[in-house]
């Protein structure tokens, strides 16, 4: 293939005509085109504001989020979810040792956080997870064991829903924080529609104290754009500052402008344009079903397919390819799952075109084996996480790092699920799961 720049890349790409099933969800749909252009990629101006001390436009916008959300404040996010996570977690840190609790399925901009501000995670493994007949599930009796272990603890951070749409217990999981008088993070880069569709089952309706919603990602707002939820008062007059310590001074005002167009479309059509949206996706839910390809969970977002193809002989190269024929790109194909995200903003010639693929996959005769998604948490660190990630490291080969130190975070996504974070020993089980990911190579302290 012939290699090209970024710029002729995307062209290139968009030349094939594909249905997006991929993020960004406005789908280069009439919605933002026609109402953003680069006269809105501004800077900071007395007319237009400061994102990290406003006092005018920005502050009115966020206020009409806060509204909207019924939150005690809302606060946009240039830098994508990950800054809003950065944020989160610096609110709950103090300048000593940060003691918090993690679901392992953590995203990386939440290991690299971890480092700069000196957290030292204790971690919950969701139970069950991906086995499709299941919920995804953290029993809140390990979370309140963990608490009376280790009364420093600050703050308990989770994913939810995550990359395969599971949903998690947050309710559960928030009564058990606030006993404790812990607040509750969740990182619902994935869930942000869901206020959409039943606004009880977004986490700042679920008992959460803080929630980041990475809105780009399923609901129609540029690449980058994100929220931060605040349902606690106290730490409110923190938000501004922390944000800022982490953002560029710079933040991009077509972001911001995208953000304000679609919080005013959510409040608008958002629960129409969901309720139709599910008509369309449960049909292709249906015809994966016929095939044997759908993936089940008992508690998942309705907006999210996600069909494993191993079960009727296919790779996720040969499943994409499949796809292409019909036209369509997917968010993900990996060995087992595949995951699509579909939008309000798709046009009907994209379902037409996924529903095609689905009915038109013929199953093969060998099923393919099952041997990944075996996690652990492995049971030795020997350094902090920051001390790990500041530490000079070697890459080694995984067959010669046996009682060695991970230097990096090595979580393959999805879905997730880190299989060593930083600081963690490499014994043989964590050699044999990386082995088992086809994982050849890992960077180690020197
Ligand atoms: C679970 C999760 N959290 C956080 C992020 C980071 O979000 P963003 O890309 O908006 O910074 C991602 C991105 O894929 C994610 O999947």
């Amino acid at each position: 293939m012939k290699k090209n720049d970024i710029y002729r890349s995307i062209k290139n790409y968009n030349h094939l005509g594909r249905s997006s099933f991929h993020t960004p969800a406005h789908k280069n749909n009439s919605l933002l085109n026609q109402n953003l252009s680069l006269s809105e990629d501004i800077t900071e101006l007395p007319d237009t504001d400061d994102l990290y001390t406003p006092t005018s436009c920005i502050d009115i916008s966020e206020k009409k989020a806060t509204k909207f959300y019924e939150t005690k404040k809302t606060i946009f996010s240039a830098g994508g979810n990950t800054l809003c996570i950065q944020t989160m977690l610096k609110l709950v840190c103090n300048a000593k040792v940060n003691h918090i609790m993690f679901s392992r399925n953590i995203h990386r901009s939440v290991i690299n956080t971890m480092a700069l501000l000196n957290i030292i995670p204790h971690w919950i493994l969701p139970q069950k997870y991906l086995n499709s007949n299941y919920p995804y599930y953290i029993n809140p009796e390990e979370i309140l064991s963990i608490f009376k272990k280790n009364e420093n603890i600050k703050a308990v951070f989770i994913t939810s829903p995550d990359y395969y749409g599971n949903i998690l217990n947050i309710k559960e999981i928030s009564e058990v924080c606030k006993q404790f008088s812990v607040p509750l993070l969740v990182d619902n880069a994935h869930g942000s529609h869901l206020i959409c569709i039943d606004k009880n089952s977004h986490p700042i309706n679920q008992g959460a104290s803080l929630v980041a919603d990475s809105i780009h990602k399923t609901l129609p707002s540029l690449t980058g754009s994100a929220l931060l939820h605040i349902t606690d008062d106290k730490l409110i007059p923190y938000a501004k500052y922390s944000m800022s310590m982490f953002g560029s001074t710079s933040p991009s005002f077509l972001i911001l402008s995208s953000i304000d167009l679609c919080i005013d479309w959510i409040a608008k059509n958002g629960h129409n344009e969901f309720k139709k949206l599910l008509e369309k996706v449960n049909l292709i839910k249906k015809t994966a079903n016929k095939k044997g390809i759908l993936y089940k969970s008992k508690c998942s977002d309705p907006a999210r397919i996600t069909l494993d193809t191993s079960n009727i002989g296919y790779t996720g190269d040969e499943f994409r390819k499949h796809l292409h024929k019909f036209k369509v790109e997917p968010e993900y194909c990996g060995k087992k799952y595949s995951v699509f995200i579909p939008s309000p903003l798709n046009a009907d010639i994209d379902f037409e075109r996924l529903q095609n693929a689905v009915l038109n996959l013929t199953p093969k005769e060998k099923v393919l084996e099952d041997k990944e998604y075996h996690f652990k948490i492995p049971t030795t660190a020997s350094h902090t996480v920051r001390n790990a990630v500041l530490s000079e490291f070697v890459t080694v080969s995984v067959n010669n790092s046996i009682g060695k130190c991970a230097s990096r975070a090595v979580a393959p996504c999805p879905p997730g699920i880190p299989l060593l974070i930083p600081g963690e020993i490499i014994q043989e089980e964590e050699r044999s799961l990386l082995i088992n990911y086809g994982i050849s190579e890992v960077d180690v302290l020197k």
